[in-house]
């Protein structure tokens, strides 16, 4: 790479973000030999007797130098922006971070445990409720990715559920917290009935364009609704 190319890079339009990726890859190093445990050994080297040429660097060939693609490769899967609400732990947070994934939690402060972990793990954290008809806090710049587990937030003052017209404001203004490309995951409590969503819950998130398995809701990223 010429010495301007990489001058460049640092103090170009993009240089803060990928400074910035690069010191959260240092702290939380990633090993790629755990993802070469997994690949059948015996079938690899098969593959590469066929098909390997050592010194290639255009051709498809290259890539069956694999320990140096699996290096390469642990760090393209990093680097999201993770929000998780009602994040309590943070335990999923952590895990995450640890995959050098940009991570913020949001939740209620005051509860010793979830208050613990999240000091413990080093996890930001907005100390905020999610209210009915009310947007979120300013948490930033925007999301890849917006998840929350077993929520809680969703329950009204009597003990019942949020129905469409509740999650219809709150996934409009959670959407607009999330990148062009940004998408949703929802993991739903128990209803009282067994239960994780009403028919007609089931039928809003279906028209969003949601996948659904039992209390998760997977939401299409943005630009494809
Ligand atoms: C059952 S715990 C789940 C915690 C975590 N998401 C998990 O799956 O391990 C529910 C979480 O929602 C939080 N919570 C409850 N009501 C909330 C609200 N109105 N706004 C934000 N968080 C809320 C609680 O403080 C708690 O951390």
């Amino acid at each position: 790479m010429k010495f301007t190319h990489k001058l460049s890079k640092i103090f170009g339009p993009d240089g803060w973000h990928s400074l910035a990726a690069g010191l959260r890859r240092m702290a939380y190093p990633l090993g790629w030999r755990q993802f070469m445990e997994p690949i059948d050994r015996e079938g690899l080297e098969k593959l590469r007797a066929k098909l390997y040429t050592p010194g290639e660097r255009l051709l498809p060939a290259k890539y069956l130098n694999v320990e140096e693609w699996m290096k390469t490769s642990t760090k393209r899967i990093r680097d999201l922006r993770v929000l998780d609400l009602g994040c309590g732990t943070g335990y999923v947070l952590h895990i995450a971070k640890c995959l050098g994934h940009d991570v913020l939690g949001l939740d209620v402060a005051g509860e010793p445990v979830f208050d613990g972990t999240i000091a413990l793990l080093k996890i930001p954290r907005i100390n905020a409720a999610i209210y009915a008809f009310q947007p979120l806090p300013d948490l930033g710049a925007p999301f890849d990715l917006i998840t929350a587990h077993m929520t809680c937030f969703n329950r009204r003052a009597d003990g019942s559920h949020w129905g469409v017209e509740e999650w219809e404001y709150f996934m409009k203004d959670a959407e607009s917290r999330l990148t062009p490309t940004g998408r949703m995951q929802f993991d739903l409590n128990v209803l009282p009935d067994g239960r994780h969503m009403t028919d007609e819950l089931r039928a809003f998130f279906i028209a969003h364009g949601a996948r659904i398995e039992r209390r998760r809701v997977f939401l299409p990223p943005r630009s494809q609704k």
